[in-house]
């Protein structure tokens, strides 16, 4: 039996009640974020007639992602990492922003302390026999595509398991394994000596799973390596690319694929050299324009608590 109690005076003043909305003490952003995201959670309850037992299976589950600590990981399952990024990209077109390298989510899986290098930075610490050697390199530039010295690329991603160091089930990997940051010289040039990494699955058994699977979706990430750019005068740069060639860059879990960040992958030998593993190896160049400050300030950046040690 569905009944619509919403517009209700009983139900109004309940919601005005629940956020101390009458009072002036609290905190006004919050009161009126938190009203407004209650009042939609009852309209939804009334609109589609959700039962009690359903509105418990929620909170359970909220409880459940909370112990698994996979929050993050589910907003960006669900679309909301990348709704923000999208939300980002709208305001930097009505502002007249374009030419910088687009951005894509940061997922919850950086952890920052890395060293920071000058110009180069080999990245594995942990032997990893199922992964080849990877270069990856490029150019930092401003908006007037001049080489930026003194900018900071840090780098991070997943082993041949897929699976990151300091969030590894399996406890394999050193600290800052497959993490790492440079600062360019006059040049503009960054360079990561690492391997090649593999897709993340969430884990099998956590609560963003177990809700992908009812939704009968994959919990899958393409191999990707995640890059954060930044340099005085600019706005830092949240992306990531993906690994050319990967069967799931266009059905990545947390929507992360853009067109624009799919690098070739280039086959090179010399890699003795280099200090590599082995002679052959794949080179990635992936370079990276930034966009100017607005009104003195980056308006983009973007705090979120972020997992810190010192290396
Ligand atoms: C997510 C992002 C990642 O880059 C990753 O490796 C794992 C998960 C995410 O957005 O949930
Ligand atoms: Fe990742």
């Amino acid at each position: 039996m569905s009944v619509n109690v919403f517009d209700s005076k009983e139900v109004q003043q309940l919601l005005a009640a629940a956020v101390n909305l009458n009072s002036d003490e609290g905190n006004p952003r919050m009161k009126q974020v938190c009203h407004r995201l209650l009042s939609d959670l009852f309209k939804a309850i009334d609109e589609l007639d959700i039962t009690p037992d359903e509105v418990w299976l929620g909170i359970n589950y909220l409880n459940k992602l909370g112990q698994d600590g996979e929050a993050a990981l589910l907003a960006a399952g669900l679309g909301l990492e990348k709704y923000l990024d999208i939300r980002m990209d709208a305001e930097d077109k009505e502002a007249g922003i374009t030419g910088a390298t687009p951005r894509t989510i940061e997922g919850p899986l950086y952890y920052a302390g890395a060293p920071v290098r000058d110009g180069m930075a080999k990245l594995d610490v942990d032997p990893d026999a199922d992964a080849g050697p990877l270069v990856i390199h490029g150019t930092v530039t401003g908006p007037d595509g001049q080489p930026l010295e003194g900018a900071v690329v840090e780098c991070w991603h997943a082993n041949s398991k897929g699976f990151y160091s300091h969030f590894d089930p399996t406890g394999a990997q050193s600290d800052f394994n497959l993490r790492g940051a440079v600062r360019t010289g006059a040049d503009g040039k960054y360079e990561f000596r690492t391997l090649m990494p593999v897709g993340y699955g969430c884990p099998p058994h956590g609560s963003t799973q177990q809700l992908l699977n009812v939704l009968a979706r994959h919990g899958n990430r393409p191999a990707h390596v995640h890059i954060f750019t930044s340099a005085d005068g600019h706005r830092k740069l949240t992306t990531q690319f993906n690994i050319e060639g990967d069967p799931l860059i266009w059905d990545d879990f947390a929507y992360a694929t853009r067109e624009e960040l799919i690098p070739k992958v280039v086959e090179k030998t010399g890699g003795a050299a280099l200090g590599l593993k082995d002679d052959a190896y794949k080179s990635i160049e992936f370079n990276v324009t930034l966009s100017g400050l607005v009104g003195g300030k980056d308006n983009q950046l973007v705090n979120r608590l972020r997992a810190a040690a010192t290396a």
